[in-house]
């Protein structure tokens, strides 16, 4: 591939999904995109990138930006941030709302569905304690494809084995030929919805919490500040926000502060 053609395809992606592509990860390109050459009838990235050029096709576009992204998600992903939320983040929360029984949880970057079916079976075990509450978790994300599969609720064998202990699966799944599905009352309680980070966040409403995990890593400085300034705008004084491991607000965002002692949860400044 030429440097103008690097340049060109490199400078789409970030300005559609934030996603920061580097030369050393070029070689991507090559396993991501070609599927989408192929189905073009086209012969290898050269010509992809110089139809995308020449018809300037948005659904071509919005696929090669899709197929850029990264959706690699499992179950109670490092735990240590599940625990927290059940242990430490969730009992003043719902202490504190006891009145109103409402609480509202996003996930921002939901990929498959891991993440927001991961909190709603946490939600779920927690019984007698959200009994009466009504409790809202919103799953969005920029792939429309992940976001199906996301949907549909069904996992394999190989994806439930990543992270679901076998009581829950046991008790939240129901096994269909080589797959599992989950729960009709488990997947009723999330929502999921297109959502592009890097566009306007109005209309998702208040969250009390928000899992924004794994994708941030993916965008350069300025634009992590700009979405977790976002974010910021939508959470109560109170709010909790989860980051990936990976991930911090230090350097990147005077909107957000980390917890003491709950190590990949930040508050508001
Ligand atoms: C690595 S997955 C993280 C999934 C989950 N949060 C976890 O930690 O397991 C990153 C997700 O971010 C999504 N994503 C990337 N850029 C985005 C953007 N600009 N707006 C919304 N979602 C985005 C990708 O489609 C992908 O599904």
């Amino acid at each position: 591939m030429s440097p103008q053609d690097f340049e060109y395809i490199s400078t789409l992606i970030k300005s559609r999904s934030g996603l920061v592509l580097t030369p050393d990860k070029a070689y991507l390109l090559e396993s991501r995109l070609m599927p989408i050459a192929r189905k073009q009838g086209l012969k290898g990235l050269d010509e992809l990138i110089a139809s995308m050029r020449a018809r300037r096709d948005e659904t071509l576009t919005v696929e090669v930006t899709e197929a850029m992204t990264t959706n690699e998600s499992f179950f109670f992903r490092d735990i240590k941030p599940f625990d927290l939320l059940r242990d430490e983040v969730l009992p003043p929360i719902l202490e504190k709302r006891a009145q109103q029984k409402r609480l509202r949880i996003w996930c921002a970057a939901a990929s498959s569905g891991q993440e927001p079916y991961s909190i709603a079976i946490l939600l779920k075990e927690l019984g007698a304690k959200i009994s009466g509450w009504k409790i809202d978790i919103v799953g969005t994300d920029i792939s429309h494809d992940i976001l199906k599969k996301a949907s549909t609720g069904q996992y394999s064998q190989f994806e439930v084995q990543r992270g679901m202990p076998i009581q829950l699966l046991l008790k939240y799944f129901d096994k269909t030929d080589e797959s599992w599905t989950i729960k009709a009352d488990i997947r009723k309680m999330v929502q999921y919805k297109y959502l592009n980070l890097l566009e306007n966040l109005n209309g998702l409403g208040n969250f009390d919490i928000v899992f924004c995990r794994n994708v941030l890593i993916y965008f350069d400085a300025e634009t992590k500040g700009t979405v977790l300034k976002r974010i910021a705008k939508l959470m109560p004084e109170d709010g909790m926000l989860f980051l990936g491991g990976a991930e911090t607000v230090l350097g990147v965002s005077d909107s957000f502060k980390p917890v003491p002692g709950k190590r990949g949860v930040y508050t508001l400044a």
